[in-house]
Parts: structure tokens; C-alpha cells; sequence
């Protein structure tokens, strides 16, 4: 993990199709002053993407000042479902900005109460109430506190655990980041509280047994019983992939928490508003949840996140204490209603669907040519994963995701750095209004990357 890409400019081949333009060296050397910028006055934690300074994005592309332009297969990172730029969000926040009304902090606004109602609408029965946020970070933590406070309304004190899963993430703050599995990224926690704890994720890949037992083992193990427990949180599909827990697996641990009076909250911040070919990826399962995290691709566009739920569970905290200063701004709630119509009335989330078939075929056409070092392949709507694995081993190969990458880069195919707890994995996720052709052009050049990543590390 970590491990940057080279900002010295390259020759590379000539790119020209409907879909990509590369015609300058890359990084384009007049581009490289401002990457050093951003070196010297940012911590290097935000350095490690590939390394073009985007200039502007449209739909399902991304330019550079210099004439090259990327299919973009990042949506930045899952947040511009509905494309780029939308002309529909674009002209509602310019609209919000014409107004004149900025920023109202929780005075009531006509744009947080249509928004609130909307997402309301788009959600099954029994999420009845909104409450808007900025990042999808601050919208776990909410749920945390949430989960937390009802566990000792209705049990006690003792009913304060929080049960997250290994390799899970929920965001980098304190709560989150612990309830979250990434091991390696929570030694600066030291004293993490004895009541979060990671219970194994069931992807049938990195953990096999995918028993609803296997939980229960976890939660017992740390000496922990159901009166204990006051929340479960699960991303609905594990961001490394999309992986999925088995439909049955999800089944048991909602009635387990149903029995309980445990919260069960599922993280839908990059897994909502379509991406997977649903609206919410918690339809796969035919569970509804106490509490949704909602983020990213709520907007397209601006920072906005929400934390959606059953009003018992939601309005635990009384006038005037559950609130942030940028609570449902203006412009951000502007954009996220154009951008949730966007995806509803341009039948985005069926375009994914559509589409999902497609990316998966193409995706296990490359793991059948290798084999050995694409180890797992998932793929749901448009967001799908290839986790790349040392040869004919299960350990994660960093090195090989990150080398794709920067030939695909070099191809004109803009994917982000590697994820995954190892950053093995090479994420796909265009905005939802991709068209086949462009997902199939794609598919070509990431087997072509694939192919000469492959035999590069061989040489190497
Ligand atoms: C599933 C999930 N939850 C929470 C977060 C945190 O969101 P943010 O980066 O907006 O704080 C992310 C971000 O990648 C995420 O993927």
C-alpha cells in the first residue's frame, strides 16, 4: 500500500478513439509544477493517484488542460453516478447560488425539506427520517452514536457494543475507523474500545466459512453476549470488491438483531443512489435495515452524506442536539435532489443492471487468461472488482494492481489508486450513465493493461 506513481513525464503511444485522447507525454510537464505544489503543501497521505491534474469532467470524461481525455472509469470515487457535470445538477446549483441563499446552518430551508422528503421517497417503508450530513464519514460515526444510544435506552449501559467486520471500512475518523476492519490502518487507535469489535467478513473468498456462526463465534469469543451489543454495522457490499455476504447470511443476522434489539445499519455510502443495479444494494438481500449511511453518489457532485432511518431510532436526541454546522447546505441539497431525479428519471440504476453482465464477462475473460494472479473477480451493477494475488497463491499482489493501473492511465482509462486492506484490487466504477460501448472499450484496454503488467513483472 502507499506506493505512489511516477511524476516524470513519459513518452507514451498516441490514444485516439471516441472514448480517449492521449496525445501529449503524461504527466504533461507543464502539468508537473502543480503536482509538486500539491507535494510540498499537502501531507504526502494525499498524494498516491495517478497522476494527471484534472482540469474539468463531463459525463463519463475527464481532461486535462493539455488536450488528452480520460474514460473515466472513478467516478471520481463513486460519487458522480449520474456523470459528470451534470447539466441537470450543474444549473441546480447554479440556480441555489443565483438565489441567494448560501448557507443557512439548521434554519429551516425549502431545499433541505425537498430533499428530505425525495430521499424519503426513494427508500423503502420504515426509513422515515433524513438527517443530513457532510462526509460519509461523519454519517457512521452518526449511526454509531445512534446505534449506541438506543442499545442503552433499551438495555443499559452494558448494551453499548458495536459490531463491525474485518476488512470493513466506515471512514478514517476515531468511531468509524475502529468500527471499520482495516487492521493496518488503526495502530494509531492503541486503546480501541473493548465494546467495537470485527467479527470475520463472509466473501467466500478471504474468509470461507460464511456461517451465520462464524458471527456469533466472533461476538462470543470477545466475551460479549446480544444484551451487549447495541448496533451491527455492515457495508452492504465490502468496498475491496463489491463483495456481497450470502443473501442467507444477511437473512439470519436481521432476524439475530431483530430478536436482539440490536441496530443493524448497513454503510451504503458507495453503494447507493444505483451503482449496483439496485438503488439500494441492501435489495439484494431483502433485509430493510434500522439505519442506512448514505454519501458519495447522493450528490454527483458537492459534499453530502445522510443518515436515514426508523424515527424511534432517529429522534432519540432532542431539539437542538444532533446537528452539525453544515447540516443539508443549500447548494449540496440543491444538487442531490437534481442528481437523485437524474438517476430515477434517466433510469440510471437499470442502466447498471444492464450493464453489470457485461463488466462481469469481461472481467472473468481476463482471470481465465491469468489465472494465477487474478485471483477474484466480483462484479454488481456497474462497480466491480479484480483482486490481483501473487502466482498461484492467495496472497494480494500491490504491485501488479498498481502497475495495471498506470498503464491504463497511460492508455487514456482513469481508474484510482489500488483498494483493498492490501491494495490488491483494481476498482471499477463509471458513472452510471456509461453506454455499453464505452464499458466494452474499457474492458479492452484493462485486458490489454492486464496482459503487459503481467509479463512486465514477469521479466522484472
Ligand atoms: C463504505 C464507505 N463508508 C464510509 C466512507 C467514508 O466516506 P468519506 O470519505 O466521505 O468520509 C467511505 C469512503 O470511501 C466508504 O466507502
Amino acid at each position: 500500500m502507499g506506493k505512489e506513481f511516477s511524476i516524470e513525464p513519459r513518452e507514451v503511444p498516441r490514444v485516439e478513439t471516441n472514448y480517449r485522447r492521449i496525445v501529449t507525454p503524461l504527466p504533461h510537464p507543464d502539468s508537473v509544477a502543480t503536482l509538486e505544489k500539491l507535494r510540498h503543501f499537502e501531507p504526502q497521505s494525499m498524494r498516491g493517484q495517478p497522476p494527471i491534474v484534472w482540469d474539468r469532467a463531463e459525463d463519463i470524461f475527464v481532461f486535462d488542460k493539455y488536450g488528452n481525455r480520460w474514460l473515466d472509469w472513478s467516478s471520481g470515487v463513486l460519487v458522480t453516478n449520474a456523470g459528470h457535470g451534470a447539466t441537470e445538477v450543474k444549473q441546480a446549483i447554479l440556480d441555489q447560488v443565483n438565489s441567494g441563499l448560501l448557507h443557512n446552518y439548521v434554519f429551516p430551508s425549502e431545499e433541505r425539506a425537498a430533499l428530505a422528503e425525495a430521499l424519503v421517497g426513494v427508500a423503502p417503508k420504515g426509513l422515515e427520517k433524513v438527517f443530513l450530513l457532510t462526509t460519509g464519514s461523519e454519517a457512521t460515526e452518526c449511526a454509531i452514536k445512534l446505534s449506541r444510544a438506543h442499545g442503552i435506552k433499551v438495555g443499559g449501559k452494558q448494551k453499548l457494543g458495536i459490531v463491525g467486520f474485518e476488512r470493513g471500512f466506515h471512514g478514517r475518523t476515531l468511531g468509524s475507523q475502529q468500527a471499520g476492519g482495516m487492521a493496518g490502518q488503526k495502530a494509531w487507535i492503541v486503546n480501541e474500545d473493548p465494546a467495537i469489535i470485527n467479527a470475520p467478513f463472509p466473501d467466500g473468498y478471504w474468509q470461507t466459512n460464511t456461517s451465520f456462526d462464524v458471527f456469533l463465534t466472533a461476538v462470543a469469543q470477545r466475551g460479549l453476549k446480544p444484551e451487549n451489543i447495541a448496533g451491527v454495522m455492515m457495508e452492504t457490499y465490502q468496498g475491496v470488491g463489491p463483495d456481497f455476504a450470502p443473501v442467507e447470511y444477511v437473512r439470519k443476522l436481521a432476524e439475530w438483531c431483530r430478536q436482539h434489539q440490536v441496530v443493524l445499519v448497513f454503510d451504503e455510502v458507495q453503494a447507493g443512489f444505483g451503482r449496483t443495479g439496485k438503488f439500494w444494494a441492501f435489495e439484494h438481500y431483502g433485509v430493510t435495515p434500522d439505519l442506512i449511511c448514505c454519501g458519495k453518489g447522493i450528490s454527483s457532485s458537492l459534499p453530502l452524506s445522510a443518515v436515514m432511518g426508523r424515527s424511534e431510532i432517529m429522534d432519540q436526541f432532542p431539539p437542538g442536539s444532533m446537528t452539525s454546522t453544515h447540516t443539508g447546505n443549500p447548494v449540496c441539497c440543491a444538487a442531490a435532489l437534481a442528481s437523485v431525479k437524474k438517476i430515477v428519471g434517466e433510469k440510471l440504476t437499470e442502466n447498471a443492471a444492464q450493464l453489470g453482465p457485461v463488466l462481469r464477462a469481461g472481467l472473468q475473460q481476463i482471470q481465465a487468461r491469468h489465472p494465477k494472479v487474478v485471483g477474484h473477480v466480483t462484479a454488481a451493477g456497474l462497480v466491480a472488482g479484480m483482486q490481483l494475488v501473487q502466482a498461484g497463491k492467495k496472497e494480494p499482489n500491490h504491485d501488479l494492481a498498481h502497475n495495471i493501473i498506470e498503464r491504463c492511465f497511460q492508455k487514456g482509462l482513469l481508474l484510482f489508486a489500488p483498494v483493498g486492506a492490501w491494495g490488491q484490487t483494481v476498482k471499477i466504477a463509471p458513472p452510471l450513465t456509461i453506454p455499453r460501448a464505452a464499458v466494452e472499450e474499457g474492458l479492452a484496454v484493462l485486458s490489454q493493461a492486464t496482459d503487459e503488467a503481467v509479463n512486465y513483472l514477469r521479466a522484472a
